[in-house]
């Protein structure tokens, strides 16, 4: 028999979850809620209204839908109904199965994740170490964005701003904004300076990278700028404070810019007036060798001694623009470097010194 899961009720955002990953693996799911309003009922293709849990005729109403809908199993993300059907069901509808997994410790998966993680992090030489709900919170935020910055990159972050000097924060490149929310609450905790974020959020040719493997120009080709840009608004705008504004411009438009003056603007942000002295650049824009070393070059200059420039993708399987020129930069001005490392592909290099 093919499986057809009844999913009660339907409207959480477990339940949603449950859904989407259902119709992706093609199963056929059934919404159930007992609020003959429920506004999820357009996510579903078939649906139906059940009594409220401990009305009298509950338990006939489930057995009556499962048997006409030719229910095999249900899944209930809901803490106390899920309780309810665990007792009743062997009883009311043997066959038909139950999730295992207690919704409680489906909520709290992640969360428990994140504070173990934060909680195992070694103890550090230094006395900025942020308190481990910080961090849990810092990780299990930055987890709800999506992007490509790993636990690696995201523990070495954390890392280095515990030995951040304050000053701006630029980062070239921020797609969704989920390096851009690490950088910003990262310097929001240890009170570094404000974040600006450059990109063009655009189709135009400052974008395309061609010398990348085809599955860059396959992907970009799918994406939709403005609504990455909104994603990125949606996924910043509740933590700016004040602390975050964007230039959307290629990155060599926005120096030119952000050399003018140090106050930018925006209808989402508001004013944000930058100290115009880099305590951090992360780059992760156009990967071409010369839009790398571009970036690396001309931002680089503004990076503070003591300050870090990351560079993204040092180590990448799709091309190598930005470990070319991140290498063409510290062999310029190894005198200047006084810290380097790698983690989660991404280059780390500390200032000791003014770049020439
Ligand atoms: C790999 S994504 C950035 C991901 C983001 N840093 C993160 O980890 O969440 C690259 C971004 O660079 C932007 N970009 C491309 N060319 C650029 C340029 N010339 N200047 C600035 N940004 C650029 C793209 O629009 C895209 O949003």
């Amino acid at each position: 028999m093919t499986r057809k899961t009844l999913v009660f009720p339907a409207g959480t955002p477990l339940a949603r979850t449950f859904l989407r990953l259902a119709e992706s693996r093609g199963e056929t799911v059934v919404g159930a809620s007992s609020h003959s309003d429920d506004p999820c009922r357009s996510l579903y293709a078939d649906w139906l209204t059940l009594p409220y849990l401990h009305a009298p005729d509950f338990d006939d109403a489930l057995v009556e839908a499962v048997r006409a809908h030719r229910i095999t199993a249900l899944y209930c993300p809901h803490l106390w109904a899920w309780e309810y059907l665990r007792n009743k069901l062997p009883r009311l509808l043997p066959d038909v199965g139950l999730n295992e997994q207690h919704p409680l410790d489906t909520e709290l998966r992640l969360f428990r994740e994140s504070i173990a993680r934060a909680s195992a992090w070694p103890p550090g030489a230094c006395d900025r170490r942020l308190p481990a709900m910080e961090r849990a919170a810092l990780l299990r935020h930055a987890e709800t964005i999506p992007g490509a910055s790993d636990d690696a990159k995201i523990d070495a972050l954390c890392r280095i701003f515990a030995t951040c000097p304050r000053g701006d924060l630029v980062e070239i490149g921020s797609f969704w904004g989920k390096s851009a929310f690490v950088l910003l609450r990262l310097a929001q905790l240890h009170d570094i300076g404000k974040l600006l974020c450059v990109d063009p959020w655009s189709n135009s040719d400052a974008g395309d990278q061609r010398e990348s493997s085809d599955e860059i120009a396959a992907v970009r080709g799918r994406i939709d700028f403005q609504e990455a840009f909104e994603v990125f608004l949606v996924n910043l705008l509740p933590y700016a404070r004040g602390d975050l504004n964007y230039l959307r411009l290629p990155a060599d438009r926005a120096l030119s810019r952000y050399g003018l003056s140090c106050s930018v603007s925006s209808e989402e942000f508001g004013e944000t007036v930058y100290e115009g002295r880099l305590a951090c650049l992360h780059v992760d824009g156009n990967h071409d060798y010369e839009f790398a070393r571009r970036d690396i070059e001309q931002w680089g200059k503004l990076v503070i001694p003591g300050g870090w420039l990351i560079v993204d993708d040092y180590v990448w399987a799709f091309g190598d623009g930005p470990r070319r020129a991140a290498d063409a930069f510290v062999e310029r001005h190894r005198q200047a470097l006084s810290e380097n490392f790698i983690a989660g592909g991404a280059l780390f290099l500390r200032l000791g010194g003014a770049i020439a």
